[in-house]
């Protein structure tokens, strides 16, 4: 922590103390809100086994003075659903800082819940500007809360566009989205960067998710005879989309985001997922600066998981909440901002690298990696 965040938390602290308002409480909780059931349960499960894993470490190594504990939500990734799941953690006085959601539209829907009880959110994967952006906006009902652990779509959209123009030397996209925050978000990026770099849009359609017959749209995609597809959404409907247009006859090249390159992926597409690209924030995790001591402590806490791809990202993000909470202790009701005071300042070495946070509460850390699916995995992209 820096000498300047440290001063504004000490004096935060005695502002609070003197003023009667900081209330303590003998533990703490860290919650955390993903989905654990449905199409994404895969990911939100990684993402909890992730958070429970950093904590244990932090409680075994005796690096906090008080007991802690992860309690988990399921929030289904369903905005409605999300909205509650935050009611109730928001209601537990002993919860301290939130990771989560997974999904930008849960994040998006969630955030300003947890801004009412000052509350800090820390969301691992959530991709969408607007999650940050909006808690500069008037009306915003408490303290800037959020802060981002992944780089946003305006970066991750941008590195699709230019792989496509630059690397691929493609000039005519169909693109397609899901119709939600992230995947409509995303596909805008992509769009915005691809004709700013002298490419074609020859088609920008929605579809909603749980759609399963894409064969109108894609007969439309095919009279366009694009050189690529981009699709921005989840794994479920870009496997059987990409499956549909592998029977059409579709030759073009498809490139997804960060949410499509899931095990998932291969299960829904079969053969048709081989040769996709799909772009994820952060390289390798074999790459990552604290990679090899993750992979092995999670290959022994969870000997029969398979490590996923977002699971850094939730390591991460409880990382530095327990950092902060090395500083704050065990607050509860109004003494819950002192958490957000020392976020700001906070310096967290880990696997993705150093997370420092920029006054949006982005994280700096802005890598973006382009994959390819081979064989049943993704591997890094040459282009
Ligand atoms: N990046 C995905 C989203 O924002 C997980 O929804």
């Amino acid at each position: 922590m820096g000498r300047t965040t440290f001063l504004r938390a000490a004096s935060l602290l005695l502002l609070c103390a003197l003023g009667g308002c900081l209330k303590r409480e003998d533990s703490a909780r860290i919650a955390v809100a993903v989905p654990l059931t449905g199409d994404l349960s895969v990911e939100g499960q990684g993402v909890r086994r992730a958070v429970e894993l950093a904590v244990a470490q932090a409680r075994e190594s005796g690096a906090l003075a008080f007991p802690i504990e992860v309690v988990a939500f399921d929030d289904r990734a369903d905005p409605e659903t999300a909205v509650k799941a935050a009611r109730l953690i928001l209601a537990d006085p002993r919860v301290v800082g939130v990771i989560g959601h997974f999904t930008s539209g849960c994040s998006i829907a969630a955030a300003p819940v947890y801004a009412q009880g000052s509350l800090a959110m820390l969301a691992p994967v959530a991709t969408n500007p607007r999650l940050t952006r909006a808690q500069s906006e008037p009306g915003w009902p408490g303290p800037r809360n959020v802060f981002r652990l992944t780089t946003t779509d305006e970066v991750q959209g941008a590195a699709a566009a230019e792989f496509a123009r630059y690397r691929l030397k493609l000039r005519r996209f169909a693109i397609i989205h899901d119709d939600t925050p992230y995947g409509q978000g995303l596909s805008e990026e992509f769009r915005k960067r691809f004709l700013r770099e002298g490419g074609r849009a020859v088609l920008f359609e929605g579809i909603s998710i749980g759609d399963r017959d894409f064969r109108p749209l894609l007969e439309r995609v095919r009279r366009e005879a694009p050189d690529g597809v981009y699709f921005g959404g989840l794994y479920p409907e870009f496997g059987l989309l990409l499956r549909q247009a592998r029977k059409l006859g579709l030759k073009a090249v498809f490139i997804g985001g960060d949410a499509a390159m899931t095990a998932g992926l291969f299960a829904a597409a079969k053969d048709a997922a081989e040769g996709v690209y799909c772009t994820s924030p952060g390289g390798p995790l074999e790459l990552m600066p604290g990679a090899e001591k993750f992979i092995a402590a999670y290959a022994q806490r969870y000997p029969e998981a398979e490590i996923g791809r977002y699971d850094c990202f939730g390591y991460d993000a409880a990382g530095v909440l327990l950092q902060a909470l090395r500083h704050t202790g065990p607050v509860s009701g109004p003494g819950r901002a002192q958490v957000i005071e020392v976020l700001r300042g906070v310096r967290h070495r880990g696997v993705l690298g150093t997370t420092t946070f920029d006054a949006k509460g982005d994280t700096h850390l802005r890598t973006v990696g382009v994959f390819r699916a081979y064989k049943g995995k993704f591997i890094p992209a040459r282009g």
